[in-house]
């Protein structure tokens, strides 16, 4: 299985990175092939450019490369905080530029955008790993968890892909070394739950 793996987060000390490393080495453990992108590591350039608006537009060598490697994923593991709702900038801009027509999703003809896209990503499945400082009961009460619509419905179910399984770890600012480490665990144990049916 082809398993493309992003990861949002500047800091590599961070817990975000500990997950993204737990998730990627127990992927090829299972004998997967494993893409990962550290974006902010790599400098993703995260700026839509008007030129690759339209659906024929040009791409830059590096968007392309990344295009072919989203339409080639068969599971799609995403790794991010929460930031005001929302994931960082670097990943918004990878959606924006990567997730684009004609790869991720196309309208049907005579449609100019004003209809409901086809899904064309062949995932099947996509794997959102969230952290946050805000309990989950106040995150869906006073934010309504804008991460678990973001996903689930305006990005992975518009491309195509019905199965997506987000757990979101919470809350990182109070967490002891105990409590990360068994989150790790369950990282491990989602990856191959998802990964090795
Ligand atoms: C710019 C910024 C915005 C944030 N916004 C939120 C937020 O809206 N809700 C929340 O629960 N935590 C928020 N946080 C806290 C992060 O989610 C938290 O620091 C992170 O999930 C902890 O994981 P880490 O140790 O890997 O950074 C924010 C942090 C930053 C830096």
């Amino acid at each position: 299985m082809n398993v493309l793996l992003l990861l949002a987060h500047p800091d590599p000390n961070s817990f975000n990175h500990a997950i993204a490393q737990r998730a990627a080495s127990v992927a090829a453990r299972l004998g997967h092939s494993v893409t990962s992108h550290d974006l902010y590591a790599e400098g993703f350039p995260a700026l839509l450019p008007s030129c690759e608006i339209p659906r024929e537009g040009d791409l830059e060598p590096v968007i392309s490369t990344h295009c072919s490697e989203l339409a080639a994923a068969d599971a799609i593991l995403i790794v991010h905080p929460n930031w005001w709702g929302m994931p960082p900038a670097v990943l918004k801009g990878y959606v924006d530029r990567v997730f684009r027509p004609g790869v991720a999703y196309e309208f049907v003809e005579g449609d100019c955008g004003e209809g409901v896209p086809v899904g064309l990503l062949r995932a099947r499945v996509g794997i959102v790993l969230n952290t946050s400082n805000t309990a989950m009961q106040r995150e869906v009460d006073v934010f309504g968890d804008p991460l678990e619509t973001l996903w689930r419905n305006c990005i992975f179910g518009l491309c195509g892909v019905s199965d997506v399984r987000r757990r979101v770890f919470q809350t990182v600012c109070t967490s002891t070394l105990g409590q990360r480490e068994d989150w790790l665990e369950e990282v491990e144990q989602i990856v191959v739950q998802t990964l090795g049916e």
